[in-house]
């Protein structure tokens, strides 16, 4: 992930623009406020760039964290309000706790179970008691369908980027997917450069991901996202933390 979260960190805003994040972070919101309503702090494990939250900081006190501090030092420029922490969601350890913890498209990072078991006791360890943990990914395992996409943009400072993406079938039998990634990048002065890298994801089925959520000792729901967006809406996962009696 080098590439794309490190060497091309600071083309995020090109690649993958914040107002593209309204609405998603409006149903993540929607659904926090539902399911916490005087929920203040959120905890963000794999923040990236800080597109979604920059559309959740009215309601919330956030704290950001990614394992790319170039990808969290683009989100500094548009969240300065946030905290921000380097950190890997399957060992972030911040000793405190928050009312709610989100992970969006991040925890497709998660390619096995122990991965995404890792990153659910992160979560509950971060909640306080009758805290709510939101799990947004892209895929699980009964939804998946292979996919491309193509963009990218050009800055006013001379800057460009596109891009081509290209998720094919999985294999019979495997929760493992891999999105190729391709990009040609132009700056000033340079010769344009191009680069490939290749991004494991999981694809883990529904009744993986409940198991996981109770075994960590959520009580969880599985949510189907509503959205105006032209795709197939994605199914989420809202875990509660038991509360103090
Ligand atoms: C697609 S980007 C997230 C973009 C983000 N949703 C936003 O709003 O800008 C995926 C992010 O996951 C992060 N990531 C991957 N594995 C991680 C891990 N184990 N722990 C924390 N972050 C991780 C990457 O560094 C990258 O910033």
């Amino acid at each position: 992930m080098n590439v794309f979260y490190e060497t091309l960190a600071p083309f995020w805003p090109l690649l993958s623009p914040v107002e593209d994040y309204e609405e998603e972070a409006g149903e993540l919101r929607r659904i926090l406020e539902e399911a916490a309503p005087s929920g203040r702090s959120l905890l963000e494990l794999g923040s990236g760039g800080g597109h979604v939250a920059h559309h959740l900081t009215a309601r919330f006190t956030m704290t950001l964290t990614d394992v790319s501090a170039s990808m969290l030092a683009m989100s500094r420029r548009i969240n300065p309000e946030c905290e921000h922490i380097v950190g890997d969601m399957r060992t972030l350890s911040l000793a405190r706790t928050f009312d709610a913890v989100l992970a969006h498209d991040a925890i497709d990072y998660m390619t096995t179970e122990e991965d995404l078991l890792a990153a659910l006791t992160t979560a509950h360890r971060h909640l306080v008691p009758g805290g709510v943990a939101l799990f947004a990914p892209d895929h699980v395992l009964e939804r998946f369908a292979p996919s491309s996409d193509a963009g990218g943009d050009d800055a006013p400072d001379g800057r460009g980027i596109r891009y081509l993406e290209w998720s094919p079938p999985l294999s019979p039998g495997e929760t493992v997917g891999v999105t190729h990634y391709s990009f040609l990048v132009r700056e000033p002065g340079q010769p344009v450069r191009s680069f490939y890298e290749a991004h494991p994801f999981g694809a883990h089925p529904v009744a993986t991901w409940l198991r996981l959520f109770e075994r960590v000792g959520f009580t969880v729901e599985p949510i189907e996202e509503r959205t105006g967006e032209d795709r197939p809406p994605r199914l989420f996962f809202l875990g509660r933390k038991a509360a103090l009696r």
